[in-house]
């Protein structure tokens, strides 16, 4: 029997969401239905909103979700019901070139549910990320449910399945950063935060937040920034290379996405050192370098795709040093609303007053 439960939908571009009755069929074939307990706000779902993801409209929002497997469709073997999972937009294939080359980190041939999730006339939704889990209950491929810890708070653990993890991972995947690097991060939202606290748990020796505004970078000293830098009133090049006996950091993280903090992170970088761009630009952005600097400066320009991971290790990892006390995830959840709180919480969040609004189910 098909579920009729509740789900935010943005049906077209740029207005409000809300709420709207929708229809989750039962698991089929590789399917896992899941009860959302928790699910975070991203900006990913503003951007969806407004069009600015694809015009596939009616969207079903929400992403970064945990919840419990009510029920698995046939050939599911990894989950069961009552497995306590966070959802995850990588449920790697294993086939394509590069699972096949053993980095199915970078898998260009995920997986989801194939059965649409609708309204009650019928009218097919497009679930964010393949996940749609502003919503009671949620269709997804039984690779997107990632078992972790039950001892985990859901509110928590389902931050892990983006932005959370897109900066935890792009210090620790792919910045790998290692005892005793210098770090400078450059915008301290979720994202930027979660490399700060990344680069803290990787024995980094310097972790420089900078930001436009103050409250950022006082969350970011709780994470672990050691240095912080104000860009509104600071050239931030020159700081982050006074902080760093003046060479510049070994990993520079730009989790903003915008030419002039990309540059700023280039150059703000020591020899041979790294760049990691988490942050998502948009596509009229381009950038003008002298291409003597870039081969000149050496090391490594690099992206980072959902902070390179590979939920089936990093997820379980990063619980349980949340539960250690090693990782406060706790501290990225600024408030906790309800369902119908979620557009108001999209304006909280681009005014800069949260880090994560998280909904609670
Ligand atoms: N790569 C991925 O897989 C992935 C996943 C999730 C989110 N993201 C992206 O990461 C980025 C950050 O997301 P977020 O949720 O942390 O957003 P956010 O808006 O909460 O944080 C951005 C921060 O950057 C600061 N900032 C803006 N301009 C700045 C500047 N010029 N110099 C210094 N600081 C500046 C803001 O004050 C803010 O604190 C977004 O582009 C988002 O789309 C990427
Ligand atoms: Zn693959
Ligand atoms: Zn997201």
């Amino acid at each position: 029997m098909p579920h009729e439960v509740r789900g935010v939908v943005a049906r077209a571009k740029g207005e409000p969401v809300g709420i709207e009755t929708i229809v989750v069929p039962d698991p089929g074939p590789g399917e896992a239905l899941v009860r959302v307990q928790a699910c975070g706000v991203c900006h990913t779902d503003v951007h969806y909103r407004d069009g600015a993801i694809t015009d596939e409209f009616p969207f079903l929002l929400g992403h970064e979700a945990a919840g419990v497997v009510e029920e698995v469709g046939a050939g599911v073997s990894d989950v069961e019901p009552g497995d306590f999972v966070v959802l995850n937009w990588r449920a790697v294939c294993g086939q394509c070139r590069a699972c096949s080359r053993g980095r199915p980190w970078y898998c260009f041939a995920t997986h989801n549910a194939n059965q649409p999730m609708t309204l009650v006339d019928g009218t097919r939704l497009s679930p964010a990320l393949g996940i749609g889990a502003f919503a009671d209950r949620t269709l997804v491929h039984a690779g997107q449910c990632t078992k972790v810890d039950p001892r985990a708070a859901a509110t928590a653990a389902g931050l892990l399945g983006c932005g959370v993890m897109a900066g935890l991972g792009a210090a620790l995947n792919t910045g790998q950063v290692s005892r005793g690097d210098t770090v400078a991060v450059i915008g301290c939202g979720g994202v930027g935060t979660a490399a700060v606290a990344g680069a803290a748990l990787a024995g980094a020796s310097r972790v420089i937040a900078v930001d436009l505004d103050p409250r950022k970078l006082d969350g970011a000293r709780r994470f672990g920034a050691t240095d912080t830098v104000d860009a509104r009133d600071a050239d931030v090049v020159e700081s982050i290379r006074q902080l760093t006996g003046g060479v510049g950091a070994d990993v520079v993280i730009d989790a903003v996405g915008r030419p002039e903090t990309w540059r700023q992170a280039f150059y703000a970088r020591d020899l041979a050192g790294t760049v990691v761009l988490v942050g998502v630009p948009s596509p009229e952005m381009t950038i003008d370098l002298p291409l003597l600097d870039v081969f000149g400066r050496g090391g490594a320009l690099k992206s980072s795709w959902y902070g390179d991971c590979l939920p089936s290790r990093d997820f379980p990892m990063l619980i349980d040093l949340y539960l250690q006390g090693r990782l406060d995830l706790d501290g990225f959840v600024s408030e906790t609303i309800a369902l119908d709180d979620v557009e108001e919480s999209f304006a909280r969040m681009q005014r800069g007053d949260v880090l994560r609004s998280v909904v609670v189910l």
